[in-house]
């Protein structure tokens, strides 16, 4: 797979490259990234061909959109195509009075939930200047799921299908979105506001991966009947399908639990008979899916970001995906390359 292959976004008149660019790193996740290793980033995927970056408001309270920003400031507008999110507002405020975890060297700007309408509109508005961008391509509600919201989540959920929707369905309407949707860690919170809402896409954290396809269930056939675009982001569940099972090896952002350790050693043994790294198996796993047009992937330095790129069009033999299914390590109904 070509990394910056152009692939259909769904029902939407928009292209997306195979290979997307995630920005929660330069936000600074866990661990500050420096100024420069973020630009180089930047740059390293636009000279790859990669044309699509994902980047939210609570990526390092703002800075990864500030950071993105800047780094796609003189690139032609119409040459790439930008994700954000709705749903937290940011304000500035005193670094003392502000909780930054887990972001370090975050920007300066205390977050607050708004699912409102008018909320809504206020926090589009703040992304595009954060980004000095007239336009966003695509907006996903972010975080209405149970993994971040826990007890709330009903609530929120309803919150957001009235105030996020009624104000992105407008800026659609208006033109100054093409495609709106959902991000979050679920696939039925995603199932749940499509079969309530005409979302055009979703962005699907870690459910759909070389680990786990209980998306293949419902939510992806619904998305395929109904056009909708899926990327993946967390396509490495955090880490674990990029480093292998070695201690200290991440899964949904904190340390590999012992039943994932040991499935991705099965899959990496797997792995090893066939000549076949592990992540390039990951990466290119999840863009088989005819419902899924880009693997958005996040990376924490351009050497990382390199391999990744090389890994996307490692070339795999067609006995790999089939032992891995004979095994049961791979759902059988599961589109492989
Ligand atoms: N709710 C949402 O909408 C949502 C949620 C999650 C993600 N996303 C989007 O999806 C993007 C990707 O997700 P993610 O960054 O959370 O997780 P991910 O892609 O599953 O994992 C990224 C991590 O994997 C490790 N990694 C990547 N390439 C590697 C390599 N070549 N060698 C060794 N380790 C490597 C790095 O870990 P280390 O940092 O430990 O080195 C990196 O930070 C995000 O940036 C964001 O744009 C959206």
């Amino acid at each position: 797979m070509n990394p910056s292959a152009q692939r259909k976004f769904g029902r939407v008149d928009l292209s997306v490259t195979a290979f997307a660019f995630g920005t929660a790193p330069i936000g600074n996740i866990f661990r500050p990234v420096p100024d420069e290793e973020s630009r180089a980033m930047i740059e390293t995927s636009w000279e790859a061909g990669v044309r699509y970056f994902d980047t939210a408001p609570m990526y390092g309270h703002g800075l990864a959109e500030l950071r993105t920003g800047e780094g796609l400031r003189w690139k032609p507008r119409e040459a790439y195509v930008l994700s954000s999110k709705v749903g937290r507002l940011l304000r500035p405020a005193r670094r003392a009075d502000i909780d930054f975890a887990p972001w370090a060297d975050a920007a300066p700007f205390i977050m607050r939930f708004d699912y409102s309408y008018d909320g809504t509109m206020r926090a589009f508005e703040d992304s595009l200047q954060r980004l000095a961008l007239e336009r966003m391509d695509i907006c996903f509600i972010h975080d209405i799921d149970v993994f971040t919201r826990g007890a709330e989540q009903p609530a929120v959920f309803a919150a957001a299908m009235d105030g996020c929707w009624r104000a992105l369905e407008r800026l659609r309407r208006e033109g100054v979105v093409k495609a709106i949707g959902v991000g979050v860690n679920e696939w039925q919170v995603c199932h749940a506001a499509l079969q309530q809402r005409d979302f055009d896409c979703f962005l699907l954290a870690g459910r759909y991966t070389l680990l786990e396809q209980d998306a293949l269930d419902e939510f992806l056939p619904l998305c395929e009947a109904r056009g909708a675009a899926v990327v993946v982001g967390g396509g490495f569940n955090s880490g674990i399908l990029a480093t292998g099972a070695r201690p200290g090896a991440k899964y949904n952002y904190a340390p590999a639990p012992a039943d994932v350790m040991q499935k991705v050693a099965r899959i990496e043994a797997v792995c090893a008979a066939h000549d076949v790294p592990l992540p390039a198996a990951a990466l290119q796993f999840v863009v088989a899916h005819p419902a899924v047009p880009a693997f958005i992937a996040g990376t924490r330095t351009v050497a990382q970001l390199r391999q990744n790129l090389a890994w996307f069009s490692h070339p795999i033999p067609p006995d790999f995906w089939a032992e891995l299914k004979a095994t049961g390590l791979l759902r059988p109904d599961a589109p492989t390359p």
